[in-house]
């Protein structure tokens, strides 16, 4: 983090126990942070907490938690007026495209929402400095890549549309008081897991995503893999993505604290965190199959629709702004979730 110390600073996370979070806390307590950690656990577990002490031993007393959902006025205002922060990390949002379609207003209620109450919130106890989990659906279905900050915004599912409103939101914000610093992180695609294989994602009911998906077909929890589309033009057919290990985002968001908090010039901006490399499906069926010794069996099936042909993020912004490249490549991204894998096999239901 350069020349910045992040020793004395508090910071409060939304959403503090899910997948991201939870790995980004742990990184915050190694820069010497102090961690206020809320969660309404709809998309996750109390038993995170118990993970995320063990790992951190000594340091697990500068980290706290408190059940609390975002949209839960009162009580965000308790905890702000109990304790001063510096910056908060805002992670709590439901994230799945599909459910979105279903379920609209409730995507909207929380994640839209529950934003203007915690910004509400802030302004009333003067804290405002952000940093905000977004995400690389705000570019819609790219028309090229590498995809910039400067590619056009575009939403294309009412998750996408709560993400990008909320985008707006802080635009709209900073420009109308420049006391706000605000970075819009745009992860691309998050996997992999904590590299102890103490923690790491838990997918509840059927996984949307694909590399929870392989991994519950290599653990025999599932028959087979189904390939969304195989006559895409890359060369072996099969859909192009941008891979991040979970690890690398955590990094990612010290550093953009960092330049939150010494930049006080930084109004709003948005970053992309992912590798700036592409990887195929069948490049992740692939490197799974040689990080756990299993076969991945699949099944090429119709596209998905709504799926771009390829997406991978450019990265000299973050380079450049925060300092950060990632570091992990596909192959310990699949490592460190088959470790997370084969020690719980059930996520965090997983008997003890
Ligand atoms: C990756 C690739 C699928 C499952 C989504 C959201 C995006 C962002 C990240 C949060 C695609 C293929 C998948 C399967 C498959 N989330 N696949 N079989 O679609 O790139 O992005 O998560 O902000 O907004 O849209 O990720 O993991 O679903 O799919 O073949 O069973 O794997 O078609 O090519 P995606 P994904």
């Amino acid at each position: 983090t350069g020349e910045y110390d992040l020793s004395k600073t508090n910071i409060f996370v939304t959403g503090g126990v899910g997948f991201i979070a939870s790995h980004t806390a742990l990184v915050l307590l190694d820069y010497g942070c102090k961690v206020t950690l809320i969660d309404n656990y709809s998309n996750s577990f109390p038993r995170v907490f118990e993970h995320m002490k063990k790992l951190a031993g000594d340091k697990a007393d500068r980290m706290k938690f408190v059940k609390c959902d975002i949209n839960d006025r009162e009580l965000l205002d308790k905890l702000f007026t109990e304790e001063k922060y510096d910056c908060v990390i805002h992670f709590a949002g439901f994230k799945a495209v599909g459910e979105s379609v279903e379920k609209p207003l409730e995507y909207y209620y929380n994640n839209f929402c529950g934003t203007v109450a915690l910004l509400d919130i802030m302004r009333k106890h003067k804290c405002k400095n952000m940093v905000f989990s977004s995400s690389c659906t705000v570019y819609g279905i790219p028309e090229s890549v590498p995809i910039t900050e400067e590619t056009p915004l575009k939403a294309i599912s009412p998750y996408g549309r709560t993400k990008l409103f909320q985008e707006d939101m802080f635009r709209d914000i900073s420009a109308s008081d420049k006391d706000w610093r605000v970075l819009l992180l745009r992860y691309f695609n998050p996997v992999g897991a904590h590299p102890s294989g103490q923690l790491g994602e838990h997918p509840v009911g059927i996984p949307n995503n694909l590399m929870p998906y392989i991994q519950q077909v290599a653990l025999g929890q599932r028959d087979f893999l189904r390939v969304w589309g195989g006559d895409y033009p890359t060369p072996d057919g099969t859909a192009v993505r941008d891979y991040i290990h979970v690890m690398d985002l955590a990094e990612g968001h010290v550093k953009a604290v960092v330049g939150v908090l010494k930049n006080a010039e930084f109004g709003c901006q948005a970053i992309n965190l992912g590798t700036g490399k592409g990887s195929s499906v069948l490049e992740m069926v692939q490197a799974f199959e040689e990080a756990s010794g299993k076969k991945v069996a699949y099944q090429i099936m119709e596209r998905r629709a709504g799926d771009s042909v390829e997406v991978w993020a450019g990265t000299s912004k973050a380079e450049k702004e925060l300092g950060w490249k990632a570091k992990y490549d596909v192959l310990d991204m699949c490592k460190h979730q088959w470790a997370w894998a084969t020690n719980y096999p059930q996520g965090y239901d997983t008997p003890q």
